[in-house]
Order: C-alpha cells, then structure tokens, then sequence
C-alpha cells in the first residue's frame, strides 16, 4: 500500500517496494523533460521544507511535482519563516499540513523528518535528516546503478569519504545489503561507517573496512565518492585533519575496471578534480539528473496509490 505512505527511512521500503519505484521511474523517463502528458498529480500541492541547503533534492523534488501536474509551496530557508520567531517543528508541520498533500522535509537534526510524521497527516518524505537517512538519493542512486550497469544484483560497491556523516551512504548501503552485493567502506579512522549501521549490514552482505582505496579499487564495479561534511563536524580543527584526504586521481581510476562507473551524490568540494568529469566511468551529473524522474515515480505512488 503505497497511498499517503510516510518515507523517513529507507528500511521503510522491501526491495520489492524499492525495484517498483525503479520500474516506475524508468517509464516517467521520457516524460521527465516534457511533463506527463495526463498529468496525473493535478490538483495536488506538494510542500518542500527544506531548514537546511539543498540545490539538487529541492529543485528536482519541484521539477518532478510539476512534471506530473502538481503545484508546490515551501521554503528553501528558514529566514523567511516563523522558525526565527521561535516555532517549533511539530506546529509548523500542523500547519503545512493543512496547505498541502505530501510534505518533503529536509532538517539538520537526525530523527526530525520522523518527529514531523508523528504530527502530520499527509505523508512525511524525508529529504535528509542531519548525518540519519536520504531515502530518496538512495532511490535514484539504485536507480543510477541499474540503469548504467543493467542490474544490482552480483555487484562490488566501494563507499569512499565521510561514513561517519554521510547519510546518503547510511541508506544506501542500507537498501543494497536487500541486493546480492559485496561492500567495501573506504575511510579514514574517525569517519567510519556508524557502527550500528555496519551491523545491520553485515548481517545480510559481505563487508569489509579499509583505509586505502588503492587496495581495493580493481574489485570495483561502482565507487561511490562523497563528500567530506564539514557541517555536522563538532569541532573545526577535527575537519581540518580530515579535509582533502581522498582525492580521487585520474590514475586510480585507471587502475579499476573499465566498466566500473563513479558515483557522488553532489555537491562536491575537491574529492572529485574536474579533469575525471569526462572520462566514461563518471556518473555523476547523470545521476543527479534521474532525481526527476525517480522522485515523478515516488511522488505517483504516495499521492495516487499507484
Ligand atoms: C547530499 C546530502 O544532502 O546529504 N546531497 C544531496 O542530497 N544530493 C550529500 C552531501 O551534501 O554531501
């Protein structure tokens, strides 16, 4: 039952659930540029709150609203909302969610997008919720992967960067341990994927931590860099230890399978030198590019239940 269905983890959907959005994603495809021709979100209003930067997850989350026929509201910022008067979350949710048909919700404090299901009535999507969970880029980088490798099942990921922070690596290697996948977390010591997170995984998927992506990068079939997020670090001095550690040379990449492809879920900051951006494994625009239609597929199933 997909019908006003809160989406605040990624372990809210099986993998069948998963590879149903992938499917529906995929026929949205040629429509992602020109609108659904029947419109089928007409008359529906999606709300993006967004408390915390974003370019790619609210701009496609509004693109593939319109694309099927919807209007949105919202804000990209708080300094123009009541929360600088002092409003709490729970009541501005109470309230957006007499305006509007599905709330997306990106907030920097872990458990907030739950916190907002709990007061809304209209289904919660959740955006990113500090270093927790991104659902939808977990979408649309299985989406990423099928599409440009043909499958996901019988495949090497290596997660490079910030395991610690990144919340597109928590839900991702989350939704691939559902998948027969072999997963390596490349990282420094201090940035290591959350211990509870690595056990879940390990349960269903072989894992394995290293240091050194050298060691690891002829295994790989997809690499997936992220970004090192200087914002959820306590203390400045730790991100300075830690800033610029991986940077991704056109020589190991060389070193990997030719048809191994590059993943980042952007933005970038120097993990990624623009020289790599025209070799064939990059996939990185291209994947921030499926954000439409993956997100026309999700938007579908929760507000028409189908
Ligand atoms: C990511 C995020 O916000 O978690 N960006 C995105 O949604 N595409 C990754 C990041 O900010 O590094």
């Amino acid at each position: 039952m997909w019908l006003n269905r809160d989406i605040v983890s990624i372990g809210d959907l099986n993998k069948e659930e998963i590879l149903q959005v992938i499917e529906k994603a995929n026929s949205f495809i040629p429509y992602a540029k020109t609108g659904h021709p029947d419109s089928p979100l007409k008359g529906k209003i999606v709300a993006t709150l967004f408390y915390e930067p974003s370019t790619r997850t609210r701009l496609s989350f509004e693109a593939a609203a319109k694309r099927m026929g919807a209007e949105v509201l919202g804000f990209g910022s708080i300094e123009s909302t009541s929360v600088v008067k002092g409003e709490t979350l729970m009541d501005t949710i109470r309230i957006i969610d007499g305006y509007s048909d599905a709330i997306v919700i990106r907030h920097p404090s872990e458990g907030a997008a739950r916190l907002a299901s709990e007061y809304s009535e209209v289904p919660i999507i959740n955006a990113g919720d500090g270093a927790g969970q991104h659902p939808t880029q977990t979408l649309l980088d299985i989406f990423t992967i099928w599409k440009e490798l043909g499958k996901v099942d019988d495949i090497t990921i290596g997660f490079v960067g910030d395991l610690k922070y990144g919340r597109t690596v928590h839900s991702l290697s989350k939704a691939l341990s559902h998948f027969n996948v072999n997963l390596h977390f490349i990282s420094p010591e201090t940035l290591k994927i959350p211990k509870h997170i690595r056990k879940e995984i390990e349960k269903k998927v072989p894992v394995r931590e290293h240091l050194d992506l050298e060691e690891v990068i002829e295994k790989l079939d997809v690499l997936y860099v992220t970004r090192i997020q200087k914002e959820r670090f306590p203390d400045p001095e730790e991100y300075k230890k830690v800033a610029g550690t991986y940077i991704l040379k056109p020589s190991t990449v060389a070193r990997g399978k030719k048809s191994m492809i590059i993943m980042h879920p952007l933005p970038r900051v120097d993990e990624i030198p623009v020289e790599i951006d025209n070799l064939p494994q990059a996939k990185y625009f291209k994947q921030a590019s499926y954000g439409v239609p993956v997100r026309m597929a999700l938007l579908d199933l929760i507000l028409r239940g189908e």
